[in-house]
């Protein structure tokens, strides 16, 4: 029904495959890039005649898209579906795996705008999805592609986050996943939850980078269906955030995106959101989209400020922020493309500055997993540099709930995640949030003491 409406392009060579003879490994056979989904009609240089040809016009799709959310249709109740008519990826809309994904708060974050130094700040929340990250608006789009090629496995490497969305949506389909993990480097909570549902979950004796390298080896020899961001379906569904961003701000879009950046998919799906939106009319601007990494992952970081962003730099990755503990991203490119279409930056933060950045999102009663910290970590940078200014609006994408890495947060309070040449500069501040925990008699007269000792602070 809707299939003939899109083509996969390199984003290296340019050339179009065709949808039934895409590499197992979705890389171009001639140039090794990735592909990507282009609609002839509102993909970014479209002309403007081809967009109205094809599109219904923009004023009819924001009322469609507001009256969705007053259904009772599980397709129109996803926060991903509800925009279908931008991703018509599926032959039969009704064969989509959804668990009512999206639909994310837009949170505003007065603190932390005023430790940042700006004057208007959000956060969109893509912890508050199903398996509590952002991974399940990709995940809800690639496995529906999958279950309709008539795939029965799937399989990611992963940090964390990904496993948990693949294996929930599989389960969901009653498909079969495989989950391949670095040992001993991903949050308990993640992998606690590709268990709860169901997976084949390999942890292997390597890292992130390690285990994507021998998932390329299985995919090529197995019948199972890549659900890596390197699957270009995966990111038709992760740019509905975008969407969302500028329906909830009544069709303007904020100054200012920054997106945490590990296997560097998210700011290319973020960014391409946008500029199809204003393709379609619906709004009539860019916001610029900054990519902050951890200071010990910074591969992009150093591939723009050594070659320009020519060439990848690869890192052995390092950091307590183990979902984008990544050393060789994939989507680099496409990261790259972004940054330079949006005139966005990429920043690095350290370890302490995570932390703090983290524990500040806590004070303002929202919470997030410590990869998602870095966004505000990095605005802060941006401010002080003078490449972000106090006037302008800026939305930080949290990318995971903060119960994902529980350890990550009881270790800070209890002053064992930092080691003290870490926080140099930074010990106050720091202090200044840590919660510490007492152990006490059971009586009330030692939690009064307690009590009063905090109050007279
Ligand atoms: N934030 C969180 C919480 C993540 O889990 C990830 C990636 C990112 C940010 C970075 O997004 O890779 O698109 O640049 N996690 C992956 C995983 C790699 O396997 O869960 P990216």
């Amino acid at each position: 029904m809707t299939e003939s409406i899109y083509q996969l392009r390199c984003i290296g060579c340019a050339s179009i495959v065709a949808r039934d003879q895409m590499p197992s490994n979705f890389r171009c056979p001639l140039c090794g890039e990735l592909y990507e989904v282009e609609y002839p009609g509102w993909s970014r240089g479209a002309s403007p005649t081809e967009t109205k040809s094809w599109m219904p016009n923009a004023s009819a799709l924001r009322w469609l898209w507001k009256e969705r959310c007053h259904s009772t249709d599980p397709l129109d109740q996803s926060g991903v579906w509800r925009f279908r008519e931008v991703l018509p990826i599926l032959a039969d809309f009704s064969q989509a795996v959804t668990l009512r994904e999206g639909n994310t708060p837009l949170y505003s974050m007065p603190r932390s705008a005023k430790s940042a130094g700006v004057e208007r700040l959000l956060a969109k929340h893509q912890g508050m999805n199903p398996t509590g990250s952002f991974k399940d608006t990709g995940m809800t789009s690639a496995l529906s592609v999958a279950r309709e090629r008539g795939y029965t496995w799937v399989a990611c490497a992963s940090t964390g986050n990904t496993s948990a969305a693949m294996a929930a949506y599989a389960a969901r389909a009653g498909m079969n996943s495989l989950v391949l993990i670095p040992e001993g480097k991903i949050a308990w909570g993640k992998l606690s939850q590709a268990m709860d549902y169901g997976s084949l979950t390999c942890q292997l004796r390597t890292d992130f980078d390690g285990c994507v390298h021998v998932l390329g080896e299985v995919v090529k020899r197995a019948p199972v269906y890549l659900l890596n961001s390197v699957n270009p379906y995966r990111l038709e569904g992760q740019k509905t955030p975008a969407f969302e961003i500028a329906e909830e701000l009544d069709w303007e879009v904020p100054d200012h995106v920054i997106v945490p950046g590990g296997n560097l998919a998210n700011c290319s799906a973020l960014g391409k959101g946008f500029l199809e939106m204003r393709q379609l009319g619906l709004t009539t601007r860019v916001p610029r989209i900054s990519v902050i990494q951890a200071e010990g992952a910074n591969p992009l970081f150093l591939s723009i400020e050594q070659h320009g962003g020519n060439s990848l730099q690869a890192v052995e990755a390092q950091t307590r922020a183990t979902a984008i503990r990544i050393g060789n991203p994939a989507s680099w490119r496409k990261a790259v493309r972004i940054l330079r279409e949006t005139g966005g930056f990429c920043e690095q933060v350290t370890e302490a500055e995570i932390a703090l950045a983290k524990a500040e999102i806590g004070r303002e009663g929202i919470g997030c997993e410590p990869a998602s910290a870095v966004t505000l970590a990095g605005l802060k940078k941006l401010v002080h540099q003078g490449k972000v200014h106090a006037s302008e609006s800026v939305v930080l994408l949290l990318t995971g709930h903060t119960l994902k890495d529980s350890d990550y947060t009881i270790d800070f309070h209890r002053r064992t995640l930092l080691k003290p040449e870490e926080s140099v500069g930074l010990e106050s501040v720091l202090a200044s949030l840590e919660c510490g925990t007492v152990t006490l008699d059971a009586s009330a007269e030692a939690v009064l003491r307690t009590l009063e000792e905090r109050m007279s602070k």
